[in-house]
């Protein structure tokens, strides 16, 4: 199951970093027609997430319903998919979600039998109530004994609820969110995950967005094929991100292959804010079907550069400039070198649109504060 899905990092969107708690049916309904109608779905965004607060209580048989913001989640799905897009739900392994929504602890085989009948194509399993109900990770003071045991319950409750998705003989996309606990990079592969979430949180700021990017250093060989790192959904659009940090956001986020789960308010999309999320040439960094997230192979104070293979032979090379002041990169035919190309190469700018001709030390590379230049190297 696994090797079919997700063979490129997901792409879609997800109602929690607009909506929150929010969100509701018709919001659903609107995101999925506006993924249509701004050119996002045949960009390759095609999941359409609801994340946490859509579940209700469970009956005496133990199945769980839909609260009174989703009446009819089989309508809704079936909806979705006749606007050629997919539909994801979110739940926890634990008794509570994030939210102190019904989780599936217990429940597993029987929610995961519900998500099959209503359609569902991808579930969020998000690690919250492990903290405060029945299960929980880590206390501060807990002794390393205390920890093994925890995370033995975390692993097994993640690989359950894996087994149970199987057995639905549906195909659906699992992704892991617990916020990087106990390595899951080293062990989300084995519980069947194809996603997992590396991090705590994003939020709509550059320091947030920085901050995560830049902690995906040496995460590379863990994802591939079937299996990503997550550094959580995408902030574009969101907040007052210029359109610099919204580049550099987009841009460091398909260099990590990371799942691009828009997760802005799309009946306020703008010009610009579509032009970046539907951009097909960093897309198609995202999804280079090589599956080989890019290294940082430089780093000098606020200027980073990161490279990545790609399936052609091409490369892709990032400098990024994190500072506060807009700086200029000297020396690229070392860095070149260090990402597998050579002085000479042919570079192509990708937000600028721009063909730079053959590399050289003496091409000027100014980066603006806040931002990022994004290169295609070709033989
Ligand atoms: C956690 C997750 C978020 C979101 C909320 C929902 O905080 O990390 O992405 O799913 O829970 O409650």
């Amino acid at each position: 199951q696994t090797a079919k899905l997700a063979a490129t990092p997901p792409m879609g969107w997800n109602s929690w970093n607009w909506f929150a708690g929010k969100v509701t049916d018709k919001d659903v309904r609107q995101a999925a027609d506006l993924l249509v109608s701004s050119g996002m779905r045949d960009a390759g965004y095609v999941y359409v997430n609801i994340d946490d607060t859509w579940e209700g209580k469970r009956d005496s048989t133990g199945v769980l319903h839909t609260n009174e913001k989703f009446p009819d989640m089989k309508a809704l799905a079936d909806y979705v998919h006749s606007k050629g897009l997919k539909l994801g739900i979110y739940s926890s392994p634990g008794s509570q979600t994030c939210a102190r929504f019904e989780g599936s602890f217990g429940h597993e085989q029987q929610d995961a039998d519900l998500y099959a009948s209503w359609g569902i194509d991808y579930l969020k399993y998000d690690l919250c109530s492990f903290h405060n109900g029945n299960m929980r990770v880590t206390a501060p003071g807990d002794s390393a004994e205390a920890m093994t045991i925890q995370y033995k319950m975390m692993h097994d409750a993640y690989a359950r609820m894996h087994q149970a998705l199987l057995k639905t003989g549906r195909p659906i996309v699992y992704s892991l969110c617990q916020y990087g606990f106990d390595s899951v990079w080293q062990w989300g592969p084995e519980v069947g995950a194809n996603l997992w979430r590396t991090t705590d949180d994003v939020n709509a700021t550059f320091n947030s967005i920085a901050l995560i990017g830049r902690d995906q250093a040496g995460l590379s060989r863990y994802a591939g094929p079937g299996h990503w790192n997550d550094p959580d959904m995408l902030e574009v659009g969101n907040g007052k991100l210029t359109l610099d940090e919204n580049r550099t956001h987009m841009g460091l986020w398909s260099m990590l292959a990371a799942p691009l789960l828009a997760g802005n308010n799309l009946s306020e999309l703008t010009p610009e804010i579509t032009a970046i999320l539907t951009n097909r040439e960093i897309l198609a960094i995202d999804q280079d079907k090589l599956g080989h997230q890019a290294d940082r192979i430089y780093a000098e104070g606020p200027i980073e550069i990161w490279a990545r293979p790609l399936a052609d032979g091409s490369r892709a090379l990032a400098i990024f400039n994190f500072g506060e002041q807009r700086s200029y990169l000297r020396g690229i035919s070392l860095h070149l070198r260090e990402a597998g190309a050579a002085d000479g190469w042919h570079a192509r700018d990708i937000w600028a649109a721009k063909d730079l001709g053959p590399i050289t030390d003496k091409m000027p590379l100014t980066i603006p504060r806040h931002g990022s230049i994004v290169l295609r190297l070709t033989h």
